[in-house]
């Protein structure tokens, strides 16, 4: 079984009955995945950082929003430039950006 480091929940914007409708997904949550992907593929992170998709956490407003476990950090109104710097900052290095954080 695979243990990372990290597990990140980004929201799609997915309601239960699967409509890609949510604000999440209206402001770029799917790019954003690849971009997070692509980030801890060029940091050699992949093993460390376990990426899924979650639903409607009903915080809209602060979309694009993701939560990282096992810290309970929770970023908002991400951007492929914010997602950047969380993985070298918070994934890489081991720094949470508190500035990003709702
Ligand atoms: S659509 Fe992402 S928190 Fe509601």
């Amino acid at each position: 079984m695979i243990q990372p480091k990290h597990h990140v929940f980004l929201c799609t914007g997915t309601k239960l009955r699967g409509d890609a409708k949510g604000m999440c997904h209206t402001r770029g949550a799917e790019a954003l995945i690849g971009k997070l992907v692509e980030e801890l593929d060029d940091r050699e992170l992949s093993s460390e950082v376990m990426v899924s998709t979650a639903g409607c956490f009903a915080i809209c407003d602060k979309g694009p929003v993701m939560v990282v476990y096992p810290e309970g950090v929770w970023y908002g109104e991400l951007t492929p430039e914010k997602i950047e710097r969380i993985a070298e900052e918070h994934f890489e290095e081991g720094n949470p950006v508190a500035e990003y954080q709702i």
